[in-house]
């Protein structure tokens, strides 16, 4: 919140304010992409385990067995993000490690690497954001149909529960899911993602369960220990354009908006889904699957949403309407069209102002909602220098720009709290294996040596002075 003293500067300079005192500045991880470790201290397997040991799922053939070999190096890279200045730490516990087989007594073994984790952040005076689902389901409930079976949003509740036990005294932020958009749609419809299942109508099942796990979720993580904690979730948001206002392109835009955005915020904000998004899984798979009461248990309050932001899309209508594997169930004829703008390495369009426009849409859709950025980053193709050292302007850039949007966005009275950069480390990247790197550190998978590239440097610099230089950055 903007104390007296930043409104008083605001008036005297015309350009946004700096960051609300308290904002957060931090980076985000998730476990299956930085730990490794894939068999330690009672670890069970995940679908991703699977998935990426099946030859033709993964670039490369790459798995996330090492990765960036965290689990083990956790001490070094606290260590690497207190010398940076970071406040926050965004980190993902991986449930087959808590419950090897997605049931039962907890892991204490794995619920240790989680505690000392979090001691040593708390140490170095970082504040730990814990996500509960990065996508690593552990496989032996994905045998029993994973997402696409309602048991599964029973078993996470559970999980979540047996985490808050042990991190809650500890642990101030909380976040159920990450993305259900991915796990759903990448997972289930397109088969991209683990577990690489190809059903479209399937999918819009298996995000109701995704959004009934978050559900369930909340009181149990509240009822779980005493404490007061807050506990959002984060979901990837894109600002969908049409091509023109012909019916058709509008139809496909508002079709793109309902399963990338809405499908999840609104169940989840106004404890219902609204009538056009009913309407849309009722054509496409039918409504059973939603149970009397489901809406309620989705709808419990949450304390802040998380916002994943990376790029935007452009659409239009008249494409085929194709029946194979897609992420787009009951959409799969919308053309995605390229706006021209520059790309990042992973091929996303860079659209700093998106960010922008999100985040006043969000705000003005449920006005006052509290916000995390909990991701925003990009994927270059760097390299280390003769001098040791990663010139990675492009993405300092990229950083700078999004962060000046985000500027604006509260300067126009969106209530964003923080912002967690994707990602501290090069890391496993799904699909794309390690061929794409997102990292602010350098990581050498041969050696694990770590090399804080310039936009660390540069980011760090940010966090303490609690604001971006006064040249933006090209
Ligand atoms: C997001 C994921 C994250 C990472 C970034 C690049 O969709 O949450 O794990 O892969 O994209």
């Amino acid at each position: 919140m903007q104390d007296e003293q930043t409104a008083v500067v605001t008036e005297a300079a015309p350009q946004a304010a700096a960051f609300p005192t308290g904002f957060l500045w931090g980076v985000a991880t998730s476990a299956y992409q930085i730990e490794g470790a894939a068999d330690a201290d009672g670890r069970g397997q995940s679908i991703w385990d699977t998935f990426a040991h099946t030859p033709g799922r993964v670039a490369g053939g790459d798995t996330g067995d090492v990765a960036a070999d965290h689990y083990h190096r956790y001490p070094e890279d606290v260590a690497l993000m207190s010398e940076l200045g970071l406040g926050a730490y965004r980190f993902s516990v991986s449930w087959p490690r808590i419950q090897a087989d997605g049931s039962g007594p907890a892991n204490q073994r794995g619920l240790d690497f989680y505690r000392r984790l979090v001691d040593s952040l708390l140490e170095r005076g970082i504040e730990p954001a814990v996500t509960l689902y990065h996508w690593d389901l552990p496989q032996a409930l994905q045998d029993r149909g994973g997402w696409l079976d309602r048991d599964t949003a029973y078993r996470f509740a559970e999980y979540a529960g047996a985490v808050r036990e042990a991190l809650g005294d500890r642990v101030r932020l909380w976040t159920t899911l990450n993305e259900p958009w991915c796990a759903a749609f990448l997972g289930y419809g397109e088969g991209k993602h683990a577990p690489g299942v190809q059903d479209p109508p399937g999918s819009l099942v298996a995000a109701h369960h995704l959004l009934l796990a978050h559900g369930l979720a909340v009181p149990a993580l509240r009822a779980a220990a005493p404490g007061e904690i807050e506990i959002g979730t984060t979901l990837n948001f894109y600002p969908v354009s049409a091509a023109s206002e012909d019916p058709a392109d509008l139809d496909a835009a508002h079709r793109i908006d309902i399963l990338q955005n809405r499908i999840f915020l609104d169940p989840v904000m106004q404890a219902r889904y609204p009538a056009d998004i009913l309407a849309h899984v009722e054509r496409v798979c039918g409504t059973g699957h939603i149970q009397q009461g489901d809406e309620a248990l989705i709808g419990a309050p949450i304390d802040f949403l998380g916002v994943n932001y990376y790029t935007s899309y452009h659409v239009a209508g008249g494409g085929e309407a194709a029946d194979g594997p897609s992420c787009w169930p009951g959409a799969q004829d919308v053309r995605f069209l390229s706006c021209g703008r520059p790309l990042t390495d992973i091929g996303w369009e860079i659209d700093a102002q998106g960010l922008r426009t999100q985040l006043e849409r969000i705000n003005r859709d449920y006005p006052g909602l509290k916000m995390l950025i909990t991701e925003n980053g990009a994927a270059f193709d760097d390299v280390v220098s003769p001098d040791g050292k990663v010139h990675d302007q492009a993405r300092i850039a990229y950083v700078d720009g999004h962060l000046r949007a985000v500027q604006q966005a509260i300067a126009s009275g969106v209530d964003v709290r923080g912002y967690f950069l994707w990602s501290l480390l090069d890391n496993f990247e799904w699909a794309e294996g390690y061929a794409k790197r997102f990292g602010i550190v350098h990581v050498d998978f041969d050696t694990q040596l770590r090399i804080p590239k310039d936009s660390a440097l540069w980011y760090g610099g940010v966090a303490l002075r609690n604001d971006l230089p006064a040249e933006q950055a090209i």
